[in-house]
Formats: C-alpha cells, structure tokens, sequence
C-alpha cells in the first residue's frame, strides 16, 4: 500500500519548495537525493567557519515581492549586492559596464563623454549585419569593452572563438551611464544569514529526507511507495535516453585555503583575458561579510560535460532543444509525474524562477 503521498526526486530548491508546500497542505512526503547531502547546487559546505558554495557562487535576487518574503521567512537575508571587478591583464575594471569602467578604460568623466566614446568606436567598426557573437558584441560596445571585458571571458566559458559562436547568445549588453556597480536590477537581493543551508533546512523542517539514494536504483520500488512523483532529475535519463542524450556545459571548481584574511578585497573577480584557464575566482566570506583568520578561494574552470562531470548549463542549440521537445511531449502525458527544476525542465533557471515555478506546480496539490 501507499506509505507517501508524494516521493520527491532531489533535495533542491525546486524539490524542497514543492516538498515544503504539500507538507503545509497535511500531504506526506519522502524526499531522496542521490547525493550525500540536501540542498542541490546551493547546498555550501563549511570550511575554516566560512560557508563555501560548493557547485558555484550563488546570490539571490529577484523583484517579486512574494518570493522574496517567502525565501525571507525561513531565514533572513543579508545586504550583500553583487559588484563583480574584471581583472584584465593586471588591469582592475568595474563590473557591469558603468561610468566607472569607462572612466577606467578612458578617463572619460561625464556621461555625454562616455556615450560619444562608445558611439565613435561602433561607427568605425561599420557592422551593419552581424555574422556571430564577435561582430554582435562589437557592434553593441564599441572595441575597448569587447576586447578587454567581453571577449576572452566568453571565449572560456564557450570553449570556442567568440568568430564561431552565434550572434543570438548576446542579445543586448547593458552599458550604464551611472557610477553604479550594482551587476543586478532587482529590487532585492542578498544572501541568507548563516548561508543556503539553512534556507534548505527550513523548508524541508518536518519532512522524511534520504540522501545517497538514486531513484533510478530502486526505480520499481519508488514508484511503488507514492501515489505522485515529482521528478527533479534529468529527464532523458528518466526515459532511458531513448531520444539521445541532452548536452551540457560544465565546471570544474579548485578551491584554496589561503592563510590570509582577505585574498581579493571582493566577493567575484572575473579574469577576463583568454590566456588565464580560469574565468573568476570567488572569496566566499565575502558574501558574508567575513571576519574569520584565513579565506576560502574557488576558480572557476569552464568545462565541456561528460558523464563524469556536473551538468550544470544547458546548450539550448537546435539539436538539444528538439530533442527536449520530444522528452516533454512524453512527460506532458505523464498523470502521476511532475517533471520540474532546471535538470527535469533542461533550463537555465535562477533560484527565485525555480522557487516561482514549484510554487505554481504546488497549486495543484
Ligand atoms: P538542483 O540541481 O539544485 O537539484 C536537483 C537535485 O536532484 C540534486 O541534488 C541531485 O543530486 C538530485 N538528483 C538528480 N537525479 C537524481 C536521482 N536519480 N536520484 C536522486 N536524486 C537525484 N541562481 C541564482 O539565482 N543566482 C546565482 O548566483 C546562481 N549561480 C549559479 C551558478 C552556477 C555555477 C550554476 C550552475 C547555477 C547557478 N544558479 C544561480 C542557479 C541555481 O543553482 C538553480 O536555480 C537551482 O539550484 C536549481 O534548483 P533545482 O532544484 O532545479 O536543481
């Protein structure tokens, strides 16, 4: 007989939203993780006392007044606002690009000098069609803030010459003409006092959780146990790969100890030049306010996926969403599944967009 009624696949914040909701509604859940610990991507490990992002460098924000008291109400939030600097070639410059990084780039100080500087440079580039990301982004920012800011970054993340990558992965480039350094617009952004955990904790407090459990293992007795499924993992391995396998991009993180107190004065610094192997190192205290002895540094290493590795970004190309397409149209038919999160939904989803869409699939139950 049902002993649940709902098993949740995977301990992440889509998993742990949806759990948390059927929870309140007197439902009784299991939730499992093939992982040895909950929380997904956001789950931080704890070393020398400072919470380190373990699957990547992770801030909330969003302008939605509801998931931002929601998330508040488990666990507070600090004031932390993301200001990414850009080092390039020794160089230090301003992120996103703003009167800072202009004056930076040029020792131009009004706005007005700025934006002639900017269209002078796109009107002698002359690109009136553009053929990939390259002539897109110089045709948005002018030489300067491609070359030393936008170029090499890319061209790491991507694996590939910014010539032979599409236009379409640039659409716009924000440029401001304002000393503000704020990367994001959101109306709230933070990260949770005492770190994600404790956001996990809260919503998964009274409920059933296995870790180091894969669904796929014991696949027949899962289904056996539940009267619904929700289903946070990757959907073409749900269905056996039977249309493919869906591609991703991934990361390999190095993480230090430095026995300093404060190794880069900020939270993210990208290396935007092509020659350094990494594209950022991150100080994780710092997105704390950190007061410890020593600190904790991560650089990130972008890498292509294979099985072995973390798939963290989707290639939403034209062969990987079709074949999307097809394993949707099977979990479309699906009555007792609900397929969501980034892996089930093959979607760069930010946290509050994954928080926003297992609060609508919850109104269902
Ligand atoms: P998530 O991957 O977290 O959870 C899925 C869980 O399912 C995992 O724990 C996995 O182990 C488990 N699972 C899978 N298959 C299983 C199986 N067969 N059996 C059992 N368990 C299984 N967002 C943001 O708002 N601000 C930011 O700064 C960042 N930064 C960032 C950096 C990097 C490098 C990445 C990759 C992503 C971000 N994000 C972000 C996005 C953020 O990580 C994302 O929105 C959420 O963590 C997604 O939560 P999910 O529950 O969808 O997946």
């Amino acid at each position: 007989d049902l002993k649940y009624d709902y098993l949740i696949v995977g301990s992440g914040l889509f998993g742990c939203v949806f759990a948390h909701e059927a929870y309140k509604k007197g439902k009784k859940c299991l939730v499992i993780d093939k992982r040895s610990h909950i929380g997904g991507n956001i789950y931080c490990e704890n070393v020398e006392g400072i919470n380190v992002h373990k699957y990547g460098a992770h801030i909330f924000h969003t302008n939605d007044r509801e998931i931002w008291d929601y998330v508040n109400s488990f666990v507070e939030f600090n004031r932390f606002t993301n200001a990414p600097i850009a080092n390039y070639n020794g160089k230090l410059y301003n992120l996103p690009f703003n009167m800072n990084t202009f004056y930076q780039l040029w020792g131009v100080k009004t706005p007005d000098e700025a934006k002639a500087k900017i269209d002078e440079q796109i009107k002698d580039l002359n690109i009136t069609n553009p053929q990939n990301l390259e002539e897109q982004a110089l045709s948005l920012v002018g030489v300067d803030v491609y070359e030393k800011l936008i170029k090499g970054y890319t061209e790491k993340q991507w694996g590939r010459k910014a010539t032979e990558l599409p236009a379409f992965i640039i659409k716009r480039l924000p440029v401001r003409f304002t000393f503000d350094n704020n990367y994001f617009k959101d109306k709230y952004q933070g990260i949770p006092i005492g770190g994600y955990n404790k956001l996990i904790d809260g919503l998964l407090d009274g409920i059933e959780v296995k870790t180091e459990v894969d669904f796929f293992k014991e696949k027949a007795y899962f289904e056996s146990i539940a009267d619904k499924i929700v289903f946070t993992g990757k959907i073409d391995e749900y269905y056996n790969f039977q249309f493919g396998k869906l591609a991703y991009r991934s990361l390999e993180f190095k993480t230090e100890v430095k026995d300093t107190a404060n190794y880069q004065g900020n939270a993210v610094v990208n290396y935007t030049d092509r020659e350094t192997p990494f594209t950022r190192i991150i100080e994780h205290k710092h997105f704390e306010f950190g007061t410890q002895e020593k600190t904790v540094i991560t650089r990130e290493y972008p890498q292509e996926w294979d099985e072995s590795k973390e798939p963290y970004y989707p290639v939403n190309d034209a062969i990987n969403s079709e074949m999307f397409r097809k394993y949707k149209a099977l979990a479309d038919n699906e009555k007792d599944i609900i397929f969501g999160g980034r892996l089930a939904e093959y979607k760069y989803y930010d946290m509050h967009q994954v928080i926003g869409s297992a609060l609508k699939k919850a109104k269902s139950i």
